[in-house]
């Protein structure tokens, strides 16, 4: 995953229905924020089912510079030592978080919060990345952008005060990780720090925070609830605790839409959180027609897991609401795929945030369809896809803009569609779903280096 690593075109062909079980790779976003609290807390913090995927080990290299003691136990079995809230020390060299938005943004919201130096980099997709969005509100909280790329980008320094100030912030976009790092940045604060957001977006830092003893509160905000309003009482003791990832929903939408689309499929998929502001793409699915069971709801560390039952359905258009966007936002590519199998018109409302993904997301899934025989436009931040409710055309090379989820979605269209369809570079998937080649074989799908 070095910024200079060989592309690695694969080859997704169609074949034979998708058949068995899998446990999809733990949650990335709480893998990446296990890691931070563990570092700002007094003690040790055990994970288990930890995402081994690059971006996360950059959190935990990172977590490692600022001091923290971090250990390999076994599989996805992890140990932190925290320093506590103020006890970072500068890392020797820059932080460097490759294609990690998530791992460099709320790191970020550690280091503006306290009194430490670091430099951030990454590798040409985080390099393009938008910044200024984080910096802003930790301006505010009193951290010095010592130096920073054009635009508010990837590599800056920042230097955070010995204590942060707090403030109220009302996000200008539905974004988990500007909350995040306000909230990270807020640990340092003497006093309340509240961040109000329009839209809810994934709630996992104030779960985790809540989890390692501070305290949050949340109400609802503005119109028809839709909206939260998140307070953080400023320097609490963090204790090191015990943290158990579930199954990252965002990865399990890969095999999830293959198994719908490839005929005759029968695919379990084990373990898979059902955070609700997880899952607006399983909510369209159905509303598609799909044929996903959710069997054994259960609690896995402070979470509802259930193992979805998939079997292959015929899927129609629909149209997806912009207020669903931040409960699936990571899973426009592949819901795109979805669409290009159903019959109908399926209209994708409101996708303004994915010009600035891991790649121009928006972009990337147009071409991609084109290249691939699938009719559809962009109307303004609508994508629309029509499908024939029969297989597209396939045969395409998509470029992946060192985007995992672009390579997985379109390796997932291949296994359905009429001929093959190659990515040009497969190597970022190793970022969130390292297993996703030898998961994806195991079900029966053919996908070749
Ligand atoms: C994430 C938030 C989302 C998402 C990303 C993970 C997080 O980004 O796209 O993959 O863990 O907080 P935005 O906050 O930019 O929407």
């Amino acid at each position: 995953m070095s910024h200079d690593s060989e592309p690695q075109p694969l080859t997704a062909s169609p074949g034979a229905a998708l058949r068995g079980a899998l446990r999809p790779p733990g949650d990335k976003s709480i893998s990446h924020r296990a890691m931070i609290l563990g570092l700002l807390a007094i003690g040790e913090t055990r994970v288990e089912g930890l995402l081994e995927g690059d971006d996360v080990l950059r959190t935990a290299a990172a977590a490692k510079a600022l001091g923290a003691g971090v250990e390999r136990l076994g599989e996805g079995r992890w140990l932190v030592r925290g320093v506590g809230i103020g006890g970072l020390s500068d890392p020797d060299g820059t932080l460097d978080f490759a294609n990690a938005g998530t791992g460099s943004r709320l790191m970020m919201g550690v280091v503006g919060g306290q009194p430490v130096t670091a430099t951030f980099d990454g590798d040409a997709s985080l390099r393009k990345r938008p910044m200024r969005r984080i910096l802003d509100p930790l301006v505010r909280m009193g951290t010095q952008v010592l130096d920073e790329a054009e635009g508010g980008r990837v590599p800056l320094t920042l230097r955070g005060p010995r204590e942060a100030i707090p403030i109220t912030y009302e996000t200008p976009a539905a974004s988990a990780q500007i909350k995040s790092a306000v909230l990270l940045a807020g640990l340092n604060a003497p006093g309340i720090t509240t961040v109000i957001e329009r839209e809810a977006t994934r709630d996992h830092t104030e779960r985790m925070l809540r989890l390692f003893g501070a305290e949050v509160s949340v109400e609802r905000h503005g119109e028809g609830g839709h909206g939260r309003r998140i307070a953080l009482a400023g320097q609490p003791t963090l204790r090191g605790t015990d943290v158990v990832v579930p199954a990252d929903p965002s990865s399990a939408a890969f095999p999830l839409v293959a198994a719908l689309i490839v005929p005759g499929s029968e695919v379990t998929i084990q373990g898979v959180m059902m955070n609700p502001l997880r899952t607006g793409l399983i909510t369209t699915l159905l509303e598609m027609g799909a044929d996903i069971e959710r069997l054994r709801e259960r609690e896995e560390g402070g979470e509802t897991v259930a193992d979805l039952r998939v079997r292959a359905s015929r899927l129609r258009g629909v149209d997806v609401p912009p207020e669903r966007a931040p409960a699936m936002i990571d899973e426009y590519p592949i819901l795109a795929v979805a669409a290009a199998f159903a019959q109908g018109t399926t209209r994708m409302r409101g996708l303004h945030e994915l010009r600035v993904k891991e790649s121009d997301r928006l972009a990337a899934v147009a071409d991609g369809l084109g290249r691939n025989g699938v009719a559809h436009l962009i109307e303004g931040d609508d994508l629309v896809v029509h499908g024939d409710g029969g297989a597209p055309r396939g045969g395409g090379t998509v470029a992946t803009h060192l985007d995992h989820r672009i390579a997985m979605a379109f390796l997932v269209m291949g296994l359905a569609a009429r001929e093959a369809v190659t990515v040009d570079d497969g190597a970022m998937i190793a970022t969130s779903f390292p297993s996703f080649l030898p998961t994806m074989r195991a079900l029966g799908g053919i996908i070749r280096a």
